[in-house]
């Protein structure tokens, strides 16, 4: 079974996604990560975000997600990035090469071999992967759909408290709202840019269930696809 969870950025996927493979015991597919490693590699090797430039880079590229006991670890030719990949820097990075079509078709091949080598090796389990066209392209005949949004102001708020991707404990009221408007600005810029792409574009599924998740909580937002996944089962 195959569960797809798309959704701009900080609606909320992460953490869903996540915690649903985690209670049905089922792989977790973070494919923003892989698009944010062919980012660091782009950057590293100093080349022009191009399609030239990515059918040079992408057949030789190693990119592995290892699900690990603290999330998912991503190793970038046998290096571990995972750290790395976490700044507003390699989010803008990820989102520009993302856009090139020779990178979503290598990073589509990866996923689907992924998601189908654990199916193959786990027959009754199921595989929750979490993006931006899992329900659209990569999956199109997922089992269940969901495509998750929410208010601006309320994902830069739960970006901002999460210290791996916001600015450093921001000082002070003042700080505090200059931070949060950099994180809204870098938000609307990188949905822009995802939605308006011509391949793969960020957008729902016509058969995806959308949340609003402004006013969730995590646990309600699980419950959600925990539900729709039971109804199919
Ligand atoms: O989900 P995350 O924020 O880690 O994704 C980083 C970037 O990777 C996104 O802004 C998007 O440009 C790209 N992405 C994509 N397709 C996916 C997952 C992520 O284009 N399936």
């Amino acid at each position: 079974m195959i569960v797809a969870i798309d959704g701009p950025a900080g609606s909320g996927k992460s953490t869903t996604a996540r915690r649903v493979a985690e209670r049905l015991g089922w792989l977790y597919l973070d494919t923003g990560a892989m698009y944010r490693a062919v980012g660091l590699a782009f950057r590293e090797q100093g080349l022009p975000v191009t399609e030239a430039a990515a059918s040079g880079l992408v057949p030789g590229l190693d990119v592995r997600l290892e699900p690990g006991p603290g999330g998912t670890r991503v190793a970038l030719d046998g290096d571990d990035v995972t750290d790395r990949i976490r700044t507003p820097e390699a989010s803008r990075d990820a989102s520009r090469v993302s856009a090139l079509a020779p990178v979503r078709a290598a990073m589509v091949a990866l996923q689907r071999r992924a998601a189908h080598d654990y199916v193959a090796a786990h027959p009754d389990g199921g595989v929750v992967v979490e993006g931006r066209d899992i329900g659209t392209v990569v999956f199109p005949g997922a089992d269940v759909k969901f495509f998750l949004v929410a208010d601006l102001d309320a994902r830069a708020r739960r970006r901002l408290a999460d210290d791996a991707v916001g600015p450093a404990s921001p000082d002070g009221p003042d700080a505090v709202a200059a931070a949060l408007d950099q994180v809204r600005a870098e938000l609307a810029e990188r949905d822009r840019r995802d939605e308006s792409r011509d391949v793969a574009p960020l957008k729902a599924a016509p058969d995806a269930v959308t949340l609003d998740t402004t006013a969730l909580t995590i646990d309600q937002q699980v419950e959600s696809v925990l539900d729709a996944v039971r109804r199919v089962r």
